[in-house]
């Protein structure tokens, strides 16, 4: 394991209402919700073997996607930001996770999202001090705007990544640190990524761009071989979990957790 970045995690578990779940994807089938607590129980072990505390909130039925807990909020080294999801269906998740990041963070480190500005956290990716968010259809420009003005605030930088085809940012883009990204679909010849050494992952692939690095192990969905020897061969460790029932729901391993 290289550098720790990250201490804690928070994670929520699947509910049985994901059967009902937000897809773009339903030729894969409904999740199986037992099927889909054993893949979480792995993504928590892995969570911890990368050295993270993880707190774990109950499952909530209201919301199917609400396992998706990255959306809702997005957390930086000055404060966290409760963030105001793009989809209907999922914008009543933002109160638990509101409770949640109060354990950690006090009132005055917790900046909102407020309508009609809405922002996703799966838009948003970190990359030291500056933070990459995707014009989705799920983060309006109101959000980005207001994104922007929050980490400004804290001494942070917010570049707009324009988007076309993916659901979120962090669907076709994934930090690896130590200046490595890697890219699919749109944002392989994105020129705001330009000055990063970008691992291209293939197009029948395009599902593990949305790997996860975690204080120098990277998260890598089972599955995927080109994009597992890329990986490795820049270097990481890997642990590679199956995920085949949040990807029926567009979920990828970034998707499960705040991390911080
Ligand atoms: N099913 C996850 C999402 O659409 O946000």
């Amino acid at each position: 394991m290289q550098e720790k970045r990250f201490s804690r995690a928070i994670v929520r578990r699947p509910c049985r209402a994901m059967t009902q779940g937000i897809t773009s994807a339903p030729e894969l089938g409904k999740p199986d919700h037992a099927l889909a607590c054993r893949q979480h129980d792995a993504y928590l072990a892995a969570l911890e073997r990368c050295g993270l505390e993880v707190t774990v909130l109950p499952p909530d039925e209201q919301y199917p996607d609400s396992c998706f807990i990255e959306d809702p909020a997005l957390v930086t080294r000055c404060g966290a930001i409760l963030t105001n999801p793009g989809a209907a269906s999922r914008n009543g998740e933002k109160a638990a996770v509101l409770a949640a990041l109060q354990r950690f963070f006090p009132a005055e480190s917790i900046a909102k999202i407020e309508p009609p500005a809405t922002l996703d956290g799966g838009d948003v990716m970190m990359v030291g001090d500056d933070f990459y968010v995707g014009c989705s259809a799920r983060s309006n420009a109101a959000g980005i705007q207001r994104l922007s003005e929050i980490l400004a605030g804290w001494g942070l930088r917010c570049h707009a990544v324009p988007m076309a085809e993916m659901l979120h940012l962090k669907t076709g883009v994934s930090y690896l640190e130590a200046g490595r990204m890697l890219v699919a679909g749109e944002f392989v010849t994105q020129p705001l990524f330009a000055q990063f050494q970008r691992i291209p992952v293939p197009a029948e692939e395009a599902y593990a761009a949305n790997s996860l690095w975690i204080n120098g192990t990277v998260l890598v969905p089972a599955g995927y071989p080109a994009t597992a020897r890329a990986v490795a061969a820049a270097g990481y460790d890997l642990i590679q979990l199956e995920m085949s029932e949040f990807r029926k729901l567009d979920g990828g391993l970034s998707c499960l957790s705040l991390r911080f």
